[in-house]
C-alpha cells in the first residue's frame, strides 16, 4: 500500500495533545463549553491553523475558522471540521478528530496542489454535546446558520448554574454579538467523525461514508408526587414519582427494544428529590433521549413514548412536566457529495461502506444552510462517549486522506 497522505504518528501526537487539555484519568477528556481548557483547546487549535498556513479568524461565538483562500472570491466556500467539546467525561476522539483531520487535509492540500478555485474552510464549532448546557444544542453550528433566539443566551443555564451568556463572557466573548456568527457563504459541509458504533469494525472496514443522520427527540420528564415516610404510607396511599419513573423507564427502554433497529432509547441521567433511603421521593426528574433514522418510526416511537408517559403519570397520580429540550428529524447527506467521498475512496485505496450515522453532528444543522455529507472513521469496539473511546491512527490517517481528496475534487475543480 502506497504512504498515506498524512503520518499517522502525526495524528497521534495532535490527539494527544488536544486531550492534555481537560484530561480525565489516562484516556478520557472533560473540555466543557467555555471552560478555560476548552478556551486553551481552542487556542491550540488556533496555532495549528496558523502553523498550516491557513488564514484564521475567531467570529463572535467562539467558532474559530481556518482559510485556504480560493481564486473564485464570488464562490460558496467548502467546509469541514468538527467540535471540541466533549462529553463530561468523553473520549479524546469524538470531534476533536475532525477538527484535527480539517486542519491537515487543507495543510496537505495547500502543500501538493496550491491555491484552490473555491475557498476552503477547517472550522473548529463551539458545543456539539449539551454536556455543560442540556439544550445549548449545536451552539457554534446554530450561530452560524442563524438559529439562535435572541433571549437564549440569558434564558440557557448550565449544569453548573451559570448562564450562557455568563460562559461566554467567561471565555472572553460577548453574547450581544451573536448574530456576527451568522454566514451565507457556505456552499458544501463536510463532516469527518468516529463512528462511535460498531459497525465499520463488525463489517472490517477503517472508513464509512455517511448517507444519513438520524432523527432525535431528547424529553425531560419530571414527575411530582407526595414526599413522606417509607415505613408508615401504605402503598395504596402514595403518590410515589420513583415508581412512575420505573414504570416509564422499563417502558421506553422496552419499546425500543421491541420495535428493533434502528430505532433506540435511551434513559441517562436521573435527579431524585430527596434522594434517600427511607423517603419517599417527592420528585422525580429523567431524561428520555429517543431516535431514529426513519421518519416514520420515529415518529411511532415518540408517540408510542409520550402516550406511555402521559398514562402512567394519570394513574398513580403524579404531576407531570414533559419538556422537549431537543428535536431533529433524520438528515439525509447530499447524493452527489456521497459520491465525491466514495470515489475519494476509492482513489486512496480506502475500504469504504456506506451507512447511517446513530449519533448526532453539527453537520445536520449545516444542512439547513448548505449540502452536507460526512466521513466515520472506525471505532474500536464500537465505544464512544466514554474514556476508552478509541481509534487507530491508521484507520484515522485512512479518513482524513478521503477527506482531503474529496475536498481537493470539491475545491479545486474551476
Ligand atoms: C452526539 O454527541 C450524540 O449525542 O449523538
Ligand atoms: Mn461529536
Ligand atoms: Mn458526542
Amino acid at each position: 500500500m502506497a504512504a498515506r497522505w498524512i503520518d499517522p504518528e502525526r495524528i497521534e501526537s495532535a490527539i494527544a495533545a488536544l486531550a492534555g487539555h481537560g484530561a480525565h484519568g489516562e484516556t478520557g477528556v472533560a473540555r466543557l463549553v467555555y471552560s478555560p481548557e476548552w478556551v486553551a483547546a481552542q487556542d491550540q487549535v488556533a496555532a495549528w491553523m496558523a502553523e498550516a498556513g491557513l488564514r484564521v479568524e475567531r467570529d463572535a461565538v467562539g467558532n474559530i475558522w481556518a482559510y485556504l483562500d480560493g481564486r473564485d472570491r464570488e464562490a460558496a466556500m467548502v467546509v469541514t471540521g468538527s467540535h471540541v467539546d466533549s462529553q463530561n467525561p468523553g473520549g479524546r476522539f469524538d470531534g476533536a478528530l475532525g477538527v484535527i483531520a480539517g486542519i491537515m487535509a487543507l495543510s496537505e492540500l495547500r502543500e501538493r496542489f496550491g491555491q484552490p478555485e473555491r475557498t476552503l474552510a477547517a472550522v473548529s464549532l463551539v458545543e456539539e454535546e449539551a454536556s455543560r448546557f442540556p439544550t445549548a444544542n449545536f451552539w457554534g453550528s446554530r450561530a452560524i446558520i442563524g438559529r439562535i433566539a435572541a433571549e437564549e443566551p440569558k434564558r440557557l443555564r448550565g449544569y453548573d448554574g451559570v448562564t450562557m451568556a455568563e460562559a461566554m463572557r467567561d471565555a472572553g466573548l460577548d453574547a450581544a454579538r451573536i448574530p456576527e456568527a451568522k454566514r451565507e457563504d457556505i456552499g458544501t459541509f463536510v463532516e469527518l467523525h468516529i463512528e462511535q458504533g460498531p459497525f465499520l469494525e463488525r463489517e472490517n472496514f477503517p472508513v464509512g461514508v455517511v448517507e444519513a443522520i438520524t432523527g432525535y427527540r431528547q424529553y425531560l420528564v419530571t414527575l411530582e408526587g407526595a414526599a413522606n415516610h417509607a415505613g408508615t404510607t401504605p402503598m395504596d396511599m402514595r403518590r410515589d414519582p420513583m415508581a412512575g419513573a420505573a414504570e416509564i423507564i422499563g417502558g421506553v427502554v422496552d419499546t425500543a427494544h421491541r420495535m428493533g433497529r434502528p430505532c433506540v432509547t435511551t434513559v441517562g441521567r436521573v435527579n431524585v428529590s430527596p434522594n434517600e433511603r427511607a423517603v419517599i421521593p417527592r420528585q422525580v426528574a429523567f431524561t428520555v433521549d429517543a431516535r431514529s433514522p426513519l421518519p416514520e418510526q420515529r415518529e411511532t416511537l415518540l408517540a408510542r413514548h409520550e402516550a406511555l408517559i402521559q398514562e402512567v403519570a394519570e394513574r398513580r397520580d403524579l404531576r407531570l412536566s414533559l419538556r422537549v429540550d431537543s428535536d431533529r428529524g433524520p438528515v439525509r447527506c447530499d447524493p452527489e457529495t456521497v459520491a465525491v467521498i466514495a470515489a475519494a475512496a476509492e482513489a486512496a485505496g480506502v475500504p469504504a461502506m456506506t451507512m447511517t450515522s446513530g449519533a448526532v453532528h453539527d453537520a445536520m444543522q449545516m444542512a439547513e444552510i448548505a449540502r452536507i455529507a460526512m466521513i466515520f472513521v472506525r471505532s474500536r469496539s464500537g465505544i464512544s462517549h466514554s474514556p476508552d473511546e478509541f481509534t487507530a491512527a491508521e484507520d484515522a490517517a485512512a479518513g482524513i486522506e478521503v477527506l482531503a481528496r474529496a475536498l481537493h475534487t470539491l475545491a479545486y475543480r474551476p
